[in-house]
């Protein structure tokens, strides 16, 4: 049984715009899973759905459809207005912007207490001392546990955030974005650190990213997802110069270092998305619009994921 699974989730808003109300499916029928000890990268540009399947695994949304297990057990209560749940200790969320993510009015030891007091029975006494170990296994000096939020630079802020996840002692961690605020140099040393953490913890991981090294980096597995639905899903990282959805094509295309080993590949093209195809009703691919390999089959015919060998699926009329 795999640690976490995802099981056909659907999750619907409803949004008004220019006065008109409609539903939009921030994500659309999505199911994989993560195994223990393993790190599966979720792909995708922004607005495809990364950060509210990431609210639905952490429990913090509920889905519209579907359901989400953890150790096989799902983790939403029955009860539709129970907000009590199951796994909180055991997966925890680390957030893009970490100025946003904590109180500024906290210093570092209080950031990261807060999850102790909240999630265990911890004495007080027992709390300082983990906050300190926490604090050493993230790099931060224990001298610096009484600076305020606002006093530490992104990176440093980043890393207390990493504590305060770890407090509880979580199995899993949604990392969503974690990198993207911070300075190039700053994005190394936290990729290093997160991979140390789950080696030394043997923590599972979703890392949720639009930045391909990074997840050639840290992932066993790969999803790629557009507009809410998975495009393609490799189970090996092995794979990833194997990738053939039209569009992981080109978002492969658009990172630099591959850029450089396959110059016959097609150029970068500007990345957008019409968010027409979240639509609660429409039919078709969600990436026809894009697509040069599209025919008009995709534009009334959502295709289904299919494994074209094992470990890899991918969801294209075009792909045999
Ligand atoms: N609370 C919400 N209410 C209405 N629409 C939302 C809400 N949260 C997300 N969305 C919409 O759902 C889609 C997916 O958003 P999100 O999961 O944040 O994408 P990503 O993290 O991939 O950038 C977007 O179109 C976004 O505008
Ligand atoms: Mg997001």
């Amino acid at each position: 049984m795999a640690l976490l699974e995802i099981n056909h989730v659907k999750k619907t808003y409803k949004v008004r715009k220019f006065g008109h109300s409609y539903r939009l499916l921030a994500v659309n029928d999505v199911s994989f899973s993560v195994e223990k000890g393993k790190c599966v990268g979720l792909v995708g540009e922004s607005g495809c759905g990364k950060s509210t399947l990431g609210r639905l695994i952490t429990g913090l949304e509920r889905p519209t459809e579907g359901e989400v297990c953890f150790t096989g057990t799902p983790i939403h209560p029955r009860d539709q207005h129970s907000k009590k749940l199951k796994f909180a200790r055991d997966i925890q969320m680390v957030f893009q912007d970490s100025y946003d993510a904590v109180n500024p009015r906290f210093t570092a030891s209080q950031i990261i207490e807060e999850p102790l007091k909240n999630l265990t029975q911890m004495s007080a006494i027992q709390r300082k001392e983990k906050v300190e170990q926490l604090l050493g296994q993230v790099g931060i000096p224990v001298g610096e546990k009484d600076k305020y939020a606002l006093e530490f630079s992104g990176g440093q802020l980043q890393r207390v955030c990493i504590a305060r996840a770890l407090a509880s002692g979580p199995q899993m961690l949604v990392l969503d974005e974690p990198l993207s605020s911070l300075d190039v140099s700053v994005q190394a040393q936290i990729l290093n650190l997160l991979h140390d953490i789950k080696e030394e913890l043997d923590l599972s991981y979703l890392l949720i990213s639009h930045d391909l090294e990074a997840i050639y980096y840290l992932a066993d597995a790969v999803v790629v997802m557009y507009g809410g639905q998975v495009m393609e899903q490799i189970d090996d990282i092995g794979f990833f110069n194997d990738m053939m959805h039209p569009y992981t094509r080109m978002l492969l295309s658009s990172t630099p270092a591959y850029q450089k080993k396959n110059k016959d590949d097609a150029q970068a093209e500007m990345i957008w998305m019409d968010l027409g195809v979240q639509k609660e009703g429409y039919q078709g691919c969600p990436y026809y619009g894009r697509c040069h390999l599209a025919v008009p089959e995709c534009e009334n015919n959502r295709p289904q994921m299919k494994e074209i060998r094992p470990g890899h699926h991918v969801a294209c009329h075009q792909i045999k």
